[in-house]
């Protein structure tokens, strides 16, 4: 019997809990559960599969009444040998995209991409620089994709293999990799992620570089921080609250409604123009 299994509990799985962007995600998801007598449960299992299988399967055996996905660790195997036998509906959002028929709630990454192109084209940026990691996941790589489609329609030249740094999408990835992004002679740098233009700040002003009279910093979520740090970040904005927030509504109507239709929700995101963007010098 499916009521007397509930636990009323939802287990939420981000790759890290440290990212402000996934605090404020979960932030949203606590406030819809609250209201619906629900409780989320945490995890961030640092990218690491093993951990992320073991939380999985405590949540299972403690009936979890369903979950939010956003940590890529988690694979398609995993899904479909925990989750699927055991009937417990699940919401893929963000970096997880192992499965094409669940419920997914999607942010428009390609869309993203090309916005924060479109807004360096539009200030006269010829020579740019993206800062990203190695190892791309799905979204990340449609967000790369946008950028890079839109500046090839515009005609400026960038080369994937020489014109991207590889840097890890934390403050530390950003400062260390200062150096290769100047290396670079870009007049534009386009960051994965805000965490990182913000290491990428510090590196930057220890080389007494000047944002945006040097160099134009761009990134990417508008996290709370962005508006704090000098100059104001200029970033692509996901609406990372609201996000939470639908995921939990999402998840909460699956479990109600176990066979109603998939549902696939796709949000758009938006160019936030602030002071760490210019016309090159
Ligand atoms: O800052 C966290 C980033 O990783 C976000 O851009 C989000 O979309 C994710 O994949």
């Amino acid at each position: 019997n499916l009521i007397l299994r509930s636990s009323r509990t939802i287990g939420v799985l981000v790759p890290n809990i440290g990212n402000p962007f996934f605090s404020t995600f979960f932030r949203g998801i606590q406030k819809v559960c609250r209201q619906a007598h629900y409780l989320p449960i945490v995890f961030s299992a640092s990218n690491d599969e093993t951990s992320e299988k073991y939380y999985l399967g405590n949540l299972v055996e403690r009936s979890v009444d369903g979950l939010i996905i956003s940590s890529s660790s988690v694979t398609a195997d995993t899904i479909d040998s925990i989750l699927k036998p055991n009937h417990i509906p699940y919401l893929l959002f963000d970096r997880n995209q192992t499965h094409d028929d669940g419920d997914r709630l999607q942010v428009d990454d390609y869309q993203g991409g090309q916005l924060a192109a479109e807004h360096l084209i539009k200030l006269g940026h010829q020579r740019m620089v993206a800062v990203f990691p190695e190892n791309l996941t799905n979204n990340l790589e449609k967000r790369l994709h946008g950028f890079t489609d839109e500046l090839k329609k515009a005609g400026i030249h960038f080369n994937p293999k020489t014109d991207i740094v590889n840097a890890p999408l934390t403050k530390l990835g950003g400062y260390e990799h200062a150096d290769e992004v100047l290396s670079k002679k870009a007049t534009a740098v386009f960051c994965a992620n805000d965490e990182l233009a913000i290491g990428l700040y510090r590196g930057l002003h220890e080389h007494g570089i000047k944002i945006p009279e040097e160099l134009s910093v761009m990134g990417y979520d508008n996290i709370d921080l962005a508006e704090y740090v000098t100059p104001k970040l200029t970033t692509i904005e996901q609406p990372i609250l609201k996000l939470g927030e639908t995921s939990a509504q999402l998840i909460l109507k699956r479990i109600n409604d176990l066979n109603m239709e998939r549902q696939l929700v796709d949000v758009p995101v938006k160019l936030v123009e602030r002071e760490s963007t210019a016309r090159p010098h």
